[in-house]
């Protein structure tokens, strides 16, 4: 990965912004076909980027300008809040902004911060603006972070309590997450999955790793229904596919072998306690033995391992 200002740029970013723009158009299709059915909705889909860069990367759009490019395709009436803590590249991105006319200009603001001290400012003033309960804002956030791991999830997991209707997209090196982990062990480092967990929403659908970095996004929200996007390789955590990605993801090789031999061992302990047979010797004991004693052992082993000699 080489750097474009201070974004990190390699052959896998074309990728990412194709997979961005795929999840940005299925958003707001939706977004469209919700509000077109309930009239009585207000009508301003909320954006937030909360690792925004400065718009154009080495000459290609940036998550700023895709999303602007597809709200406008869409005609979605958007007001999108971007987060950015590089002063030049924060100015850039005004700049670019800017340069896309008064309909996108006027509707964003761009926050020279680091999103952690940024957002509860930003989701207390949003209960100025439509509904002061912030329950029916519509919209997503965005994070992506340059192939770390996620930093203060605690804020994400804040602004997605406060905008419940607001789901969550980050960007992820899974690979990351396990070499933190192995290389800092003693001090908790944090499983990918329980990352995932905090932010706080009910669902989960993750899209398939690629690259050594295990590049992947992990998309969040309340919403049961939303589409699962199968042919750009995003599957819902529920299903068999999404369980394998996020094992993948969150485990490395040796865990998840573990994780197996865990798992067939516990398969192999119920197979024995539904047939009555002790797991120790394997002898089914007498009608009048049963129940089996803690551990799943006859009497007669259970006596043998917990005698004082
Ligand atoms: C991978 S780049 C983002 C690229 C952008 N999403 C795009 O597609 O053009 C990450 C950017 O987030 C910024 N950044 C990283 N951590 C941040 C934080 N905690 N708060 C605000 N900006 C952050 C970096 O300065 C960098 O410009």
């Amino acid at each position: 990965m080489v750097r474009g200002g201070s974004e990190g740029v390699s052959d896998q970013t074309p990728r990412k912004q194709e997979d961005l723009r795929y999840v940005f158009q299925t958003q707001m299709r939706v977004q469209s076909a919700i509000w077109k059915k309930k009239a009585w909705m207000p009508k301003t889909f909320f954006y937030f980027d909360l690792t925004a860069g400065s718009g154009i990367v080495r000459g290609e759009a940036g998550s700023p300008v895709i999303f602007w490019q597809e709200a406008l395709a869409a005609g979605l009436p958007c007001r999108a809040w971007f987060c950015e803590r590089d002063e030049r590249s924060a100015a850039n991105l005004g700049e670019c902004l800017r340069a896309m006319g008064p309909d996108v200009w006027c509707r964003s603001r761009v926050i020279c911060s680091d999103y952690a001290s940024a957002i509860g400012r930003i989701v207390s003033d949003l209960r100025a603006i439509q509904d002061p309960k912030n329950e029916w804002k519509y919209g997503l956030a965005y994070v992506d972070p340059n192939g770390t791991v996620i930093e203060s999830i605690e804020t994400i997991s804040m602004l997605s309590r406060e905008l419940p209707k607001v789901d969550v997209l980050a960007n992820i090196a899974a690979a990351t997450y396990k070499r933190c982990r192995r290389a800092f062990r003693d001090e908790g480092r944090p499983y990918l999955a329980d990352h995932l967990g905090q932010i706080g929403k009910k669902h989960l659908l993750v899209r398939e790793p690629y690259h050594r970095f295990q590049w992947m996004f992990a998309l969040a929200t309340n919403w049961a229904d939303y589409p699962e996007m199968k042919s750009r390789g995003f599957f819902r955590v529920t299903s068999p596919e999404g369980m394998a990605i996020l094992d993948r993801a969150n485990l490395t090789a040796d865990e998840r072998s573990d994780k197996w031999i865990e798992a067939q061992a516990q398969a192999d302990y119920d197979l024995f306690i539904a047939e009555g047979m002790c797991y120790h010797c394997g002898f089914k004991p007498a009608e009048d033995d049963f129940p089996l004693r803690p551990g799943g052992l006859c009497n007669g082993c259970d006596y043998m391992m917990h005698r004082e000699d």
